[in-house]
């Protein structure tokens, strides 16, 4: 792939071996978005997600959106993709599943600004489809350096496609949630997304029996 192409020729380059090509083979300037983004600090990662075009979702977007909240929470919180909502506001989960996933949040002591929120996609999937894999894959960079930036106590999972897509997993969330996972470490919670909620209220006292989870998980994570 370019990509990779380009950092062999990146690291020859570092140790002060010239490489000669051929004139057409010359790739042109690297987007920034090609680039690694495993040393990025805050700043030049919302840059390069900002000028992200390695999927075709870039094609349709309105907005990137990056993710919000606290660049050092005890919590990140990871949904599935923004919606149209998020997309015309460059912002996650604002719109009424967004307004469930605030009252989650307050009934364990926490709050938009004290966690960090993202999605596995920072673009928006035309219709609200699920995400390909491959769009996964490509936007999965971005995730993790979220992940090493923030450096949270615990991650919480909503929903199916963030929970499978983290874990690499086909397991439906039923099977999932309620037992403690691990990602890098890092104890994983998953459970079910707040628009699935919205549709099947009778599942909420599972969601809050997950939240306790979590929070303990947290809370032993931090001692
Ligand atoms: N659903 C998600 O999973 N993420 C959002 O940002 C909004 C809705």
């Amino acid at each position: 792939m370019m990509h990779a192409d380009y950092q062999r020729r990146a690291y020859l380059q570092a140790m002060g071996i010239d490489v000669w090509l051929p004139r057409e083979s010359v790739d042109p300037e690297p987007a920034a978005d090609v680039q690694s983004a495993d040393a990025m600090g805050w700043g030049e990662l919302r840059d390069c997600v900002a000028a992200c075009t390695r999927c075709d979702l870039s094609q349709t977007r309105t907005n990137t959106v990056f993710g919000v909240g606290n660049p050092n929470a005890d919590w990140l919180i990871v949904g599935e993709a923004p919606g149209a909502e998020e997309d015309r506001r460059g912002e996650p989960f604002v719109g009424r599943a967004g307004k469930l996933l605030d009252e989650m949040l307050r009934a364990i002591g926490q709050s938009r600004d004290s966690v960090f929120i993202a999605n596995i996609l920072k673009c928006r999937p035309p219709n609200n489809r699920d995400p390909k894999p491959s769009e996964s894959a490509e936007c999965r960079p971005y995730l993790e350096r979220q992940i090493a930036l923030v450096q949270p106590k615990i991650i919480l999972a909503v929903g199916r496609i963030a929970a499978q897509s983290l874990l690499g997993s086909d397991e439906p969330v039923g099977r999932m949630r309620g037992r403690q996972h691990d990602l890098h470490g890092i104890p994983l919670v998953v459970t079910y997304h707040p628009a699935y909620l919205l549709r099947s209220p009778s599942q909420k006292s599972k969601s809050w029996s997950d939240l306790c989870l979590a929070t303990r998980l947290a809370a032993e994570s931090a001692a």
